[in-house]
């Protein structure tokens, strides 16, 4: 897998690119899957913040987003923005994706963005034990096809990959759709305990 740690200037110039809202717009995708005040949400992977602050003021006061990443730029760079915003509800958590120290099922929902093509196995695995009984996890990728932007196609996992992936883990995939020209969204849920069987 094609793992990068993403410095501030790369995350500016790239994840915080102005036209990017125009294919991909993070409240589209937050409404998509239904994030109401008080959830709260894990976004591994979170970059610059492109998901998680717009989920913070979506969640509101109520509400918790934990943004986790690796690299020690974007967290700081979060950290900053969420203090500028005065944001009380979002905690930037400094970590690598294959450990979150966060407690098991504690999201409602866990957003994997432009990430999954790029992660290990058993990265997948931590997420999915992030998400409560009946939670969701949303997976947005490039699709595997030619694009403007994005990482080389080889990389890529189609949406139906992506979605037998995450189901070998026990999530039932509730949709693939199309999100905006490059990319796909998959949202699966974790089935409630008694329905496991
Ligand atoms: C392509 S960027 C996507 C950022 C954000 N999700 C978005 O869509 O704007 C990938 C992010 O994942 C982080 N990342 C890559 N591998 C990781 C890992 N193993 N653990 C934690 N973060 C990781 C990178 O530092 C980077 O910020």
């Amino acid at each position: 897998m094609h793992e990068a740690v993403w410095t501030r200037e790369q995350a500016l110039a790239v994840l915080e690119d102005p036209s990017r809202l125009a294919s991909e717009d993070p409240r589209a995708l937050w409404k998509r899957c239904g994030l109401r005040r008080g959830m709260k949400v894990v976004d591994v992977g979170a970059g610059s913040g492109y998901y998680a602050l717009p989920a913070s003021d979506l969640v509101g006061p109520k509400g918790r987003v934990y943004a986790v990443d690796r690299s020690v730029e974007l967290v700081d760079l979060i950290r900053e923005r969420a203090q500028q915003q005065h944001r009380t509800n979002l905690e930037v958590v400094l970590s690598r994706a294959e450990r979150i120290p966060l407690a098991d099922s504690i999201a409602d929902r866990v957003l994997l963005a432009n990430v999954l093509h790029g992660i290990s196995a058993s990265t997948v695995a931590e997420a999915v034990r992030l998400v409560a009984p009946r939670g969701q996890l949303i997976n947005v990728d490039w699709k595997r096809a030619s694009t403007a932007g994005g990482p080389p196609i080889e990389h890529r996992l189609s949406a139906a990959t992506a979605r037998d992936l995450l189901e070998r883990y026990g999530l039932r995939g509730r949709s693939v759709s199309e999100f905006g020209p490059s990319h796909y969204a998959v949202i699966l849920e974790k089935p409630a305990p008694s329905s496991r069987t």
